[in-house]
């Protein structure tokens, strides 16, 4: 969490005054003018408006939840609007930082990100390390091939080569079944990386999400894809450090959303687009 700099220029004039609390009781410089240099007080001054930052870890390769805007070079998404509603609502800055999927717990446990949007799912691992909100969407998991492979159940995989994302649930379920149908698992960062791998005939299908798996059978139609029987439920929740304050308040904004309606909105906007 990076506080604002009125914050910081508070902190440091409080240990000032502290420090000369101490000087006045313990020691023979009592009665010297606490100097507070020059830089605190610039800083102190631009205090009002400044409000803390929380860093939000993402990984912007998973239209519609989240993806970099060719145009402006932002992140936006589904995850994105909650995670500015709620900031907001909460009176935070947002900062976005994208970065590997299989990285954003561990950057959450190094500190350097405050929560994690990522269409994530709380899995009982990663709750190990890991706090989460309620659950606020949830989808399925399909094999993607293409349609010119006639790959149309799992035993049809037998033999060959399935591309996952690197971190996910999907490495974890598409291991499973490997186990149980015999195929090769190939285990990749970045979701785009991976549709071209399938589309280059370099491995034979995805398992991947429906919803995201939508945006990438729209623009190439030569895809296909069947559903998976659920392993487990496939939903997504904001992910915070293990003990962080943030999750009640972040849980009561989420309801809030999900309440009023405008959470819906937010679905169709984002999900209906894509079909
Ligand atoms: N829901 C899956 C999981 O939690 C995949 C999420 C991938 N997210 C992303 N932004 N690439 O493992």
């Amino acid at each position: 969490m990076k506080k604002s700099w009125w914050k910081l220029g508070m902190s440091a004039i409080i240990s000032v005054s502290l420090l000369a609390a101490c000087g006045t009781a313990e020691d023979d410089t009592a009665g010297e003018e606490p100097v507070v240099p020059d830089t605190e007080e610039t800083e102190t001054e631009e205090a009002t408006e400044g409000a803390t930052t929380l860093i939000m870890g993402t990984s912007a390769d998973y239209p519609p939840y989240e993806s970099i805007d060719l145009a402006t070079g932002e992140i936006i998404g589904f995850d994105v609007d909650i995670a500015k509603y709620i900031t907001e609502e909460l009176g935070y800055e947002l900062q976005i930082e994208d970065m590997d999927f299989d990285g954003l717990i561990p950057a959450m446990g190094a500190g350097r990100v405050d929560f994690v949007m990522a269409g994530m799912t709380p899995t009982e691992a990663r709750q190990e390390n890991a706090d989460f909100s309620d659950i606020y969407f949830t989808a399925k998991n399909l094999i993607v091939s293409n349609e010119e492979d006639d790959i149309s159940s799992v035993e049809d995989l037998e033999g060959l080569k399935v591309g996952v994302q690197l971190g996910s649930i999907q490495e974890g379920e598409a291991e499973d079944l490997a186990e149980e149908y015999g195929f090769e698992v190939v285990k990749l960062n970045r979701i785009p990386e991976i549709v071209q791998e399938l589309l280059a005939g370099r491995i034979d299908a995805i398992l991947m999400e429906d919803t995201v798996a939508a945006g990438h059978m729209g623009a190439q139609q030569q895809l296909t894809s069947f559903e998976l029987e659920a392993e487990g439920e496939v939903g997504s929740a904001i992910a915070f450090p293990k003990g962080s304050d943030l999750v009640e308040p972040f849980n009561e904004k989420l309801n809030e959303l999900i309440d009023s309606g405008k959470m819906e909105e937010l679905v169709l906007k984002w999900f209906d687009a894509q079909e």
